[in-house]
């Protein structure tokens, strides 16, 4: 008797030898573009699939959950699961499965690469010469702010967070941690943590780390971007709606802080035309995670988890366990 393979629809092209490492055990229904796959599209090709592979920018929301009649695991390519009704996927019984730690690294590096552009201004000198506005060296042309002896204030001490935290020394940086709303943070002996209001209004550079939920949704609006001091700029790598953009344009704007490095948007791929008219403003495409070898690992752990769950087994990673 030949045994049916489960069928495992996959929203996005993947690096072909983990496609082909999923075809051995499963049949593959893969989107092919690089555009997303539509909402409703999702919700009718997920119908009857045992295993759904998608991106961090797929509306798994309670409609898809349930049009997946025969679903039993989730595996997003991404840490955050914000966009995944992870309560309906429960309820029905659905694992839901992340990659976390394996984009830790990629993720404080391309924080790393915003905190430095925006004390340097690399970003603006870059477009300087670029549009031939560089006539000749000066004394005080492009000054930026130096690093050292500064204090980087990290909000959401996790994974991320930490590993930002832990390159602070080598710039002669001194990292704080602010302390989690709401719940217990637990510092190991040689963390400081403050509150978030003292960590605002004593941080040079403050760099969000945080997963997007309720609670952090416009955590930094008005009232948080005043207190941070006018000669700090603000990092975020994590989720865009942590950060208010109306108010984050504003406080750019009237010079309540400095600048800012955004790798995430509240409505990506659309950019607030505020942030673009600001030369302090450094701005990547959220590619927090964007390296060949993170990529890879990502996709190849999706794929282990969804062979594992369809195998029976526990999956490596899965979300809430
Ligand atoms: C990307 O944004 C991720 O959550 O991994």
């Amino acid at each position: 008797m030949t045994e049916t393979k489960p069928t495992v629809l996959v929203t996005r092209r993947m690096p072909s030898a983990v496609l082909d490492e999923l075809a051995r055990s499963c049949v593959v229904d893969l989107h092919p573009g690089t555009d997303d796959l539509p909402h409703e599209d999702l919700c009718a090709r997920v119908r009857g699939k045992q295993g759904l592979i998608c991106m961090f920018n797929d509306r798994i929301d309670a409609a898809a959950i349930a049009a997946a009649d025969s679903l039993r695991v989730i595996a997003t390519v991404a840490v955050g699961v914000d966009n995944i009704d992870v309560a309906a996927a429960a309820a029905r019984g659905i694992v839901v499965t992340n990659t976390p730690d394996i984009l830790t690294g990629a993720t404080a590096e391309l924080t790393w690469a915003l905190i430095l552009s925006v004390a340097r201004r690399v970003g603006e000198a870059d477009r300087a010469i670029r549009r031939g506005g560089w006539t000749g060296w000066t004394f005080d042309y492009m000054l930026g702010g130096e690093l050292r002896g500064k204090q980087l204030g990290i909000v959401g001490a996790g994974r991320i967070g930490r590993a930002v935290a832990a390159v602070a020394p080598a710039f002669g940086m001194r990292a704080v941690f602010a302390a989690k709303p709401g719940a217990g943070h637990h510092p190991s002996s040689d963390e400081t943590v403050l509150s978030l209001d003292e960590l605002l209004l004593t941080s040079d550079v403050v760099s969000l780390h945080l997963p997007l939920t309720e609670t952090t949704r416009h955590l930094i609006n008005r009232r948080t971007l005043a207190r941070m001091k006018r000669s700090a700029c603000l990092i975020n790598t994590s989720r865009g709606p942590v950060v208010d953009e109306e108010a984050l344009v504003w406080a750019l704007e009237e010079r309540l802080i400095a600048g800012a490095g955004l790798d995430v948007f509240e409505e990506e791929p659309r950019v607030h035309p505020g942030l673009l008219q600001q030369e302090q403003v450094c701005l990547t495409p959220h590619i927090g995670s964007a390296t060949r070898e993170t990529r890879a690992a990502m996709a190849a752990l999706a794929v282990r988890n969804v062979v594992e769950v369809l195998s029976g087994r526990p999956a490596v990673t899965s979300v809430g366990c």
